[in-house]
């Protein structure tokens, strides 16, 4: 790791890669999304979440949005983490203010071998990231992203989202094979799918683990770490230039081993961890992502300021990607984002 005085040409890309940055990039969570009004008008027209995400035009156009109004360090792509399970067969929808609905649910060996997998339905989302990449800011680091195994299966198998995700713990306990051929199965398919949006363009990917903090300490060994190693191994393997964001949700005490074991080049840090202790516990030049509370970014004024102060303070000695603990909330004033940009740009 080295520390630079001025900043690379790609601040985001060059602290995912170990340099630390004189000022840290940042980017949000959900940055395009209901909080834009440029992003309701979009979605109203194509009428719904799933059309818009399928649509490489107007996708690439709401990936832009938050681009061309903050100037983050990131452009995310705009899709979900559930096209997996419909490439692997599975009916997708979103029900109006309620979430996703995922048919048939796969509590059963005979429904899991049934399934058709459909890989086509993931072309519209490379279309999606060869629009972006021809139109990105030359300083812009463009990340793909795929949910973890453990994430995506909690949804597979109860067909929408779940209380504790009892369902998914119940089938690993229950019938173990099913759960390691469920999990190795959206493991393989992630691997392609990642492999392809590299192919597409982008530069970085992230996995999300949402669901990882409902694991007992064996059960996250077995769940997490082992499908995320593979993973990254794989990746590492076949595109080693491009760097592995790992962001297990609610892994808490659990952080160091998931960074020590399963080779990610960075972690993402949700906000109930301390970052003092963050800092103290994960490896020293390992980048770390986060971790500002949503709720904070919604308070504003000086609870805002003194949060984004913490985590600077705190993570200044080592690669830091300033981003939220989880995604940004539809309610989170733009004003706010200014004001966060504006604070951790300080000087820049
Ligand atoms: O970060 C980004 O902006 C990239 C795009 C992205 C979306 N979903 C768009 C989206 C990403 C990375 C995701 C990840 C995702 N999707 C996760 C993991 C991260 C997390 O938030 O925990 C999960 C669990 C999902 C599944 C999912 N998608 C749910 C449970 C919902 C409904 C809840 C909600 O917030 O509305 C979605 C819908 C969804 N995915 C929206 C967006 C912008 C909202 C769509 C809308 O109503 O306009």
């Amino acid at each position: 790791m080295e520390a630079l005085n001025s900043p690379s040409p790609k601040p985001l890309l060059a602290t995912l890669k170990g340099e630390k940055q004189p000022i840290p990039p940042i980017w949000l969570m959900r940055q395009a999304g209901r909080y834009l009004p440029e992003y309701r008008a979009l979605r109203e027209e194509k009428g719904g979440f799933l059309a818009l995400a399928m649509d490489s035009d107007a996708a690439a156009e709401i990936t832009l949005q938050p681009i061309h109004r903050f100037g983050m360090d990131g452009a995310i792509l705009f899709s979900d983490i559930l096209v997996v399970p419909m490439a692997l067969g599975q009916d997708l929808w979103f029900e109006t203010g309620e979430g996703p609905r995922l048919a048939p649910t796969v509590q059963a060996r005979d429904v899991l071998e049934g399934l058709q997998a459909t890989p086509e339905v993931l072309e519209p989302v490379f279309g999606t990231i060869r629009r972006v990449a021809a139109q990105l800011p030359p300083q812009t680091s463009f990340l793909g992203f795929a949910g973890s195994p453990w994430t995506v299966a909690t949804y597979m198998i109860a067909g929408q989202g779940s209380r504790e995700q009892a369902e998914a713990r119940r089938l690993a306990y229950r019938d173990p094979a099913l759960m390691q051929t469920l999990v190795d199965r959206i493991a393989d398919c992630t691997i392609d799918y990642l492999l392809g949006q590299i192919a597409a363009g982008v530069e970085a990917v992230q996995l999300f683990d949402s669901w990882s903090g409902s694991l007992s300490p064996a059960q996250f060994e077995q769940w997490v770490i082992a499908p995320t190693a593979r993973i990254v191994a794989a990746l590492h393997q076949r595109a080693p230039h491009v760097p592995v964001i790992g962001f297990p949700k609610g892994a808490g005490g659990k952080l160091p081993a998931y960074a020590r074991e399963t080779g990610v080049d960075a972690i993402g840090v949700d906000e109930t961890v301390d970052p003092d202790w963050a800092h103290a516990s994960l490896p020293g030049d390992l980048p770390v992502q986060g971790n500002l509370d949503p709720l904070a970014l919604i308070a504003g004024g000086t609870t805002l300021d003194t949060a984004i102060d913490r985590i600077l303070a705190a993570f200044a000695e080592r690669p830091h990607v300033f981003n939220l603990g989880h995604g940004i909330l539809p309610d989170t004033p733009i004003a706010h984002v200014e004001q966060l940009l504006t604070r951790v740009r300080r000087g820049r």
